[in-house]
């Protein structure tokens, strides 16, 4: 049997005539620039994060990049986050001239451990992105209580964590600003690219719609220089198409997991934690064990797909030599980068399927 990490074209069978009649219809119209699509998702994502104000951008990295600059984040500034993401996170800060500086994560939940961020504010820091890495909302409580005594803004990267909630609000609406990824292979994606930035602040809000089209704020009108990055009508129509069955790909996935919770509950790996209070939403489904690298060759010998990530966290790549990020000691991304291993998990993949991988691992134990 062959088991793949994820499986974008059991979904496209699925919702292929909805998605080809929305995509038809939208070109037939030719709105094709900030088009009722867009606006339509627009107001959907932000009643599904419970905030006033979604903005459509071309990406997840430029939502974050956009969330900064509306901050006022800049030269000068410096933003505290963790290694334990995509690069974008990094790539964002660096983009709009702040220095990026990275602690440590909570092992348990690879999300910011929020026990470190007093030790690393200077008179520069001006915010600070939690990420909710692999679906797991980070403790925003105690980060947004260490915020607020000293004055910071909080951005959620919730790039991979559509849907999750935390304490009952959703994610995207715990900081002053949220932001998303909808690349395809998120819980909620496109087939292209294309990300939403999330505010309760009418200005911010208003900021942002004018930095993604070139600051304008009518037609060949430009206060401020801006960015080409509108989340396209194409995408935001096959995103509306897939995003009512988003809620249940979560359920689904959260099922799955707990399958996997229960079958490798004998086995010495670490399985995922949902801390309490917390809804994940399994964007990855996530193992810890110190033999990792014989265990993928393992799986890969039963066909059984996986990733690992992330093999070198953020501050360990080349790209973040110039900021002396090299230099940093994070033992924990360290030893998590040493032994996590992701299993198959997606909505469409069957219990005889979780079992067959469950079973695989066991064995290469036993
Ligand atoms: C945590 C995180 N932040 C930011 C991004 C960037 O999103 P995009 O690829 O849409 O630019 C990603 C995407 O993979 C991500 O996983």
């Amino acid at each position: 049997m062959q088991v793949p990490l994820m499986d974008l074209k059991a979904e496209y069978r699925e919702l292929r005539d909805e998605i080809l009649t929305a995509v038809d219809q939208a070109l037939t119209s030719m709105q094709l620039f900030l088009g009722p699509n867009v606006q339509a998702l627009e107001a959907e994502w932000a009643e599904l994060c419970g905030v006033k104000h979604a903005i459509g951008v071309g990406s997840g990295t430029d939502a974050l990049i956009m969330a900064l600059k509306v901050l006022g984040v800049g030269p000068g500034d410096e933003v505290i986050t963790t290694s334990w993401t995509f690069i974008a996170t990094i790539e964002a800060i660096v983009h709009v001239g702040a220095k990026p500086v990275l602690v440590d994560i909570a092992p348990a939940t690879f999300c910011l451990d929020p026990q470190l961020i007093e030790a690393a504010i200077t008179p520069q820091t001006r915010a600070i992105i939690p990420i909710h890495v692999f679906g797991h909302p980070a403790d925003m409580d105690s980060i947004n209580q260490i915020a607020q005594q000293h004055n910071l803004y909080v951005i959620e990267d919730a790039c991979q964590a559509h849907g999750a909630s935390y304490h009952g609000k959703p994610v995207g609406s715990l900081g002053h600003c949220g932001t998303f990824s909808f690349y395809m292979s998120k819980n909620l994606g496109g087939y292209g690219e294309g990300g939403m930035v999330t505010t309760d602040d009418d200005h911010l809000a208003e900021q942002v719609r004018r930095l993604r089209n070139h600051g304008q704020t009518a037609k060949y009108q430009h206060k401020i220089v801006g960015y080409n990055s509108r989340l396209d009508e194409i995408q935001a129509a096959v995103l509306r198409v897939k995003l009512p069955r988003l809620g249940w790909g979560n359920q689904r996935r959260r099922e799955l997991a707990a399958l996997y919770d229960e079958l490798l509950a004998d086995c010495p790996v670490t399985t995922p934690t949902e801390a309490s209070g917390v809804h994940h939403v399994y964007h990855l489904y996530t193992i810890r064990t110190d033999r990792r690298d014989e265990l993928a060759a393992h799986l890969e010998q039963q066909a059984i797909s996986f990733a690992r990530h992330y093999q070198a966290p953020c501050h360990t790549e080349a790209a973040c030599r110039p900021w002396g990020l090299n230099e940093v000691d994070l033992p924990q991304a360290r030893q998590a980068a040493a032994e996590v291993i992701q299993l198959p998990l997606h909505p469409y993949l069957s219990e005889e399927q979780i079992r067959y991988v469950a079973t695989a691992v066991t064995e290469f134990f036993d």
